[in-house]
């Protein structure tokens, strides 16, 4: 049962690709990058192509027959999303895992959440079998602030007061596998949440605890927090993001008590907590400080 993985290089997707590979099952990534494709988990095929780029996709839908659809941060997010169910509809794919957002439908404003949406609607009129996997925030996203948070003693996410839900990339993979592996989930659409709510201030608090040092919240000022992000991503990404931590500020990402007890019912125990992340992450950015 050959599984296809789009984004399988990346953060999701590579964590997706581990699990299936540790399962026995026949995995493909689809990857942009020679490099990458070279560089993958033994047993593992990476197939050249992108989404982006219809004309690759036949060789790599070819005899495939379960797909992860993740779709990258791209301004032609619908477009991508789309080809890759024709391609698979096309190569007679029995079963699609596509990873959407928690709550896309309730912030159409945000350009990402929607794109999700729409893609999610390509795909029920595929008439393909499909889940719909529904990530909170990531709280490997927090990995990229090593040294704001090691050097400076400042925690720069704009997450506001209300809180998310986020959520660790493995639980994430782990209901991906799920529903692409076991049956039963045909139609669904699955939260995936962590345990606790995560605040700008709280998520400082959690880091100064796991690196034994000072954290301060650097505070809601999304002009200040554009000026940074404009010197690591281009204009249309740091205006999606703005309007996503906007809506965070105003609303934040919350999980109901029911979110839990779907969630329990896919990946059959407790997501992992905030703490337990932060905690792992700081012993292995000390010891990198250590052994340098
Ligand atoms: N971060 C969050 O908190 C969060 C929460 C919920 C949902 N999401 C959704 O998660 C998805 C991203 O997942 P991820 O973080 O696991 O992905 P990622 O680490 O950014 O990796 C995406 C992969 O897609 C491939 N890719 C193809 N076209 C690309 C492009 N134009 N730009 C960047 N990568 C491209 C790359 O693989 P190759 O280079 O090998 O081709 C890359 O490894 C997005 O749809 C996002 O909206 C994110």
């Amino acid at each position: 049962m050959t599984t296809l993985v789009t984004g399988g290089t990346g953060t999701v997707g590579s964590q997706v690709v581990v699990r299936l590979a540790a399962l026995g099952q026949p995995v493909r990534v689809l990857t942009r990058s020679a490099e990458k494709a070279a560089t993958l988990p033994e047993g593992v095929t990476g197939l050249l192509g992108a989404l982006a780029e219809p004309s690759t996709l036949g060789a790599a839908f070819e005899g495939v027959e379960r797909l992860f659809l993740l779709t990258p941060l791209a301004q032609d997010e619908v477009d991508q999303g789309l080809a890759g169910i024709e391609a698979a509809r096309e190569a007679g794919v029995g079963r699609i895992v596509f990873m959407s957002v928690h709550h896309a439908d309730q912030a159409p404003q945000i350009p990402h959440f929607a794109s999700k949406v729409e893609i999610a609607r390509g795909l029920e009129r595929s008439g393909i079998p499909y889940t719909v996997i529904e990530p909170n925030s990531f709280y490997q996203n927090d990995l990229g602030l090593q040294q704001p948070l090691m050097e400076f003693g400042v925690y720069p996410m704009p997450l506001g007061s209300v809180g998310l839900h986020r959520v660790d990339v493995r639980d994430i993979a782990d209901a991906a596998v799920a529903a692409l592996t076991k049956d039963g989930h045909q139609g669904e659409h699955y939260p995936v949440v962590g345990p606790e709510l995560c605040t700008g201030e709280g998520s400082a608090q959690a880091w100064a605890a796991a690196l034994g040092s000072g954290v301060i919240y650097a505070g809601d000022d999304l002009d200040a927090w554009s000026l940074a992000a404009s010197a690591m991503m281009p204009d249309w990404l740091v205006a999606d993001l703005r309007v996503m931590f906007e809506h965070f500020q105003e609303r934040g990402l919350l999980a109901t008590a029911d979110d839990f007890t779907r969630q329990r019912g896919l990946i059959g125990r407790e997501p992992i907590g905030f703490d337990r992340f932060a905690t792992e992450a700081a012993a292995i950015w000390k010891s990198q400080v250590a052994g340098a």
